[in-house]
């Protein structure tokens, strides 16, 4: 079968030939239908983050895949069922935080992530995955399930944020995306879905014309340009936020959060991003966080129930949302444009095989 791959010293996606994985006891077969590529996966390949299954000079790429189950094995799946996998695998044996059901808050050491970090991903005709791993989605989204795992990334991060919240009566009411990115669309979408907040806005750094400043107005809210509006300036210029979302991997956006947001509230940071030094005002941010009662959350991957509530979501979305964001869709022989990233790009997809109900 043809896989996706980033070969060690080449800083680029290539197609390979490997054999059809056997699936063992508990696991299923999946056949591949899509496979997402995000900012993630332009990291990995510039190798600025991952890196190679043990004794491997090649990684299969992709972790934001959907697919069919080809073969079920001894699982509860059925053979036809829409299926989309979790990210994270436990290195050798299982440990603590995979028996718990809660891989995501593994240290690094305790998992791989498949196409990410040490293990092969979904970037493949077919690939296996352990059924604990495996989530069942509706029919209705089988074209559009690689939404389901960038989507489940936002739901852990907003419930982490939530949690922090929770010893008191905390009513947010407006919202601000920073990064107009695919895994920022996609939030600032699930945020709208959320009634409490009727003021969201979104930071980018574009000129219009431009497709996601579409669709952000498109979805009700403010697009500020950080070129006029830096983050610093945000709660003078618009008002101070109730919730913040970092989405954009500049590393001065989680310490220039902590101004922008309202006495109260909360910051998710999710950007990966490299080293950078830069000067900031600790005493400030550190009498900001404490006079007025602020927090700051990391948030990374995120496990089976977020994947579930994850795809309930997408169920809901507007179509027109998913049609503006999925700006392109490519088979094997044309591959190589599903990792452009220019201005006209918002979430590209690999596709290994059409969706074909069963009857
Ligand atoms: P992406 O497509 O690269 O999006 C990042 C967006 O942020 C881009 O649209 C970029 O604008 C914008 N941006 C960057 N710096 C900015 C600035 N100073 N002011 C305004 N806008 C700025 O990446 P993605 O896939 O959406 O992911 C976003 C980040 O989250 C990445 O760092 C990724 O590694 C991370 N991530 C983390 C998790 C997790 O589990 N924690 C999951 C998925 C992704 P331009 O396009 O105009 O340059
Ligand atoms: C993936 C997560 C992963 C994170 C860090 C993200 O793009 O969606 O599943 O944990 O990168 O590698
Ligand atoms: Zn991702």
């Amino acid at each position: 079968m043809q896989a996706i791959a980033v070969e060690r010293g080449r800083n680029r996606p290539v197609v390979v030939d490997t054999e059809r994985p056997i699936p063992a006891s508990g696991e299923v077969l999946v056949r591949t239908l899509r496979v997402g590529v995000d900012g993630t996966d332009h990291e990995v390949i510039s190798g600025g983050h991952g890196g190679f299954p043990a004794g491997s000079d090649a990684l299969v790429l992709g972790h934001e895949a959907v697919g069919v189950v080809e073969d079920p094995g001894d699982t509860r799946f059925s053979r036809g069922d829409v299926v989309v996998p979790t990210v994270r695998r436990a290195p050798g044996e299982s440990n603590e935080y995979f028996a718990r059901g809660e891989p995501d808050m593994a240290p690094s050491g305790a998992y791989h992530e498949r196409g990410i970090e040490g293990a092969h991903g979904f970037m493949a005709d077919y690939f296996t995955s352990p059924e604990e791993s495996l989530v069942t989605v509706s029919r209705s989204i089988a074209e559009i399930g690689f939404l389901v795992e960038p989507l489940s990334v936002v739901e852990k991060a907003l419930e982490l944020a939530a949690a922090s919240r929770s010893s008191f009566t905390w009513e947010p009411s407006s919202a601000l995306v920073l990064g107009n990115g695919s895994l920022g669309l996609l939030a600032l979408a699930l945020l709208r879905q959320r009634a409490e907040y009727d003021r969201l806005y979104c930071l980018g750094r574009r000129d219009r014309p431009d497709p996601t400043i579409d669709v952000i107005e498109r979805l009700g809210a403010t697009y500020v340009d950080s070129r006029e509006t830096p983050l610093g300036d945000v709660a003078d210029a618009y008002e101070p936020m109730d919730l913040i979302f970092e989405a954009t991997g500049y590393p001065k956006h989680a310490f220039e959060t902590i101004e922008a947001l309202a006495p109260n509230g909360v910051g998710a940071l999710l950007g990966v991003p490299g080293a950078q030094s830069f000067e900031i005002d600790g005493g400030a941010l550190h009498r900001e966080f404490v006079l007025q009662n602020k927090a700051l959350v990391g948030s990374v991957n995120s496990n089976v129930r977020h994947f579930e509530a994850a795809a309930t979501a997408l169920e809901a979305f507007p179509e027109w949302f998913c049609d503006a964001i999925v700006t392109g869709v490519y088979g094997l022989d044309e591959f190589e444009a599903a990792f452009d990233d220019d201005d006209t790009t918002i979430k590209t997809a690999v596709q290994f095989s059409a969706y074909e109900e069963r009857r």
